[in-house]
């Protein structure tokens, strides 16, 4: 299988003041192309810190990083925002819409910036929003919609793009246990339909079983790998 993703001996040091902290000590880890893939671990264990430096929205303070067997580890910041732009979709905990556009809106946006016409952007982000089966809130501004529909259409604009790869932090953290399935079993069907690379951020182990593999990261290192759910013994 190819890595699509590669990270080698990934160190993060955040420096405030004279204390410096460790988030990432020594990360080693690889997604293949067109896996769904959990990066498992406790709060402050570096799961968002690793998920920054895959989605190119941080560089790391020591080691290198590949994406499509590209060094992007000492790109600079406009180097890593066009590479962010078309090739990475990001789905946030909180969501991240804009509040003053509509749902269609939103999910135009990141198309803005690329060369694609504007009834072009209109149809596909149309198409994408029948996807998540929001086909009939696309006029809905964020504050007139659910939490879940709100993740809805910020999965819709991560794939604005057609990204080579989706990075999901927490995506169900601010959603009801019911919801929150609605939206892992969302990732599931479009994973499947659009054979996307998948990575997801979590704490909580009962949204494993939605993956094909797992990372346990453990004070910013990898302790295990695990096919399929993990269960509380596993990380004990
Ligand atoms: N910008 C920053 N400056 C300083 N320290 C930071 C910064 N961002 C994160 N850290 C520290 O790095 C460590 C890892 O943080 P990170 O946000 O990656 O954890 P996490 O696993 O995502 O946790 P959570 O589950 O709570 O979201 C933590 O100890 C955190 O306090
Ligand atoms: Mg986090």
């Amino acid at each position: 299988m190819k890595a699509i993703i590669k990270l080698e001996d990934v160190w993060k040091i955040y420096e405030l003041g004279d204390v410096k902290v460790e988030a990432l000590r020594g990360l080693n880890l690889e997604v293949y192309q067109g896996e769904f893939l959990t990066v498992f671990g406790k709060s402050g264990s570096g799961k968002s810190t690793s998920l920054n430096m895959i989605g190119a929205l941080d560089i790391p303070t020591k080691g290198r990083i590949f994406l499509d067997g590209k060094n992007i580890s000492k790109l600079d910041e406009s180097d890593l925002a066009q590479l962010r732009g078309k090739k990475i979709g990001f789905v946030f905990q909180t969501f991240n819409l804009i509040p003053s556009l509509t749902a269609l809106e939103n999910v135009m946006l990141p198309m803005m910036f690329q060369d694609i016409n504007r009834d072009e952007r209109i149809n596909r982000a149309r198409k994408l929003l029948e996807d998540v089966q929001l086909e009939h809130r696309i006029n809905h501004k964020p504050n007139e919609l659910s939490g879940g529909e709100r993740q809805r259409v910020a999965i819709a604009r991560a794939l604005a793009n057609d990204p080579e790869v989706v990075l999901a932090d927490e995506p169900t953290g601010n959603l009801d246990s019911k919801t929150g399935e609605e939206i892992m079993n969302l990732f599931k069907g479009l994973h499947k339909k659009f054979k996307k690379t998948i990575i997801m951020v979590t704490h909580d182990l009962g949204l494993t079983k939605y993956s094909e593999r797992t990372y346990i990261l453990k004070d910013g290192k990898v302790i295990k790998t695990v096919k399929g759910a993990i269960t509380k013994e596993m990380i004990t």
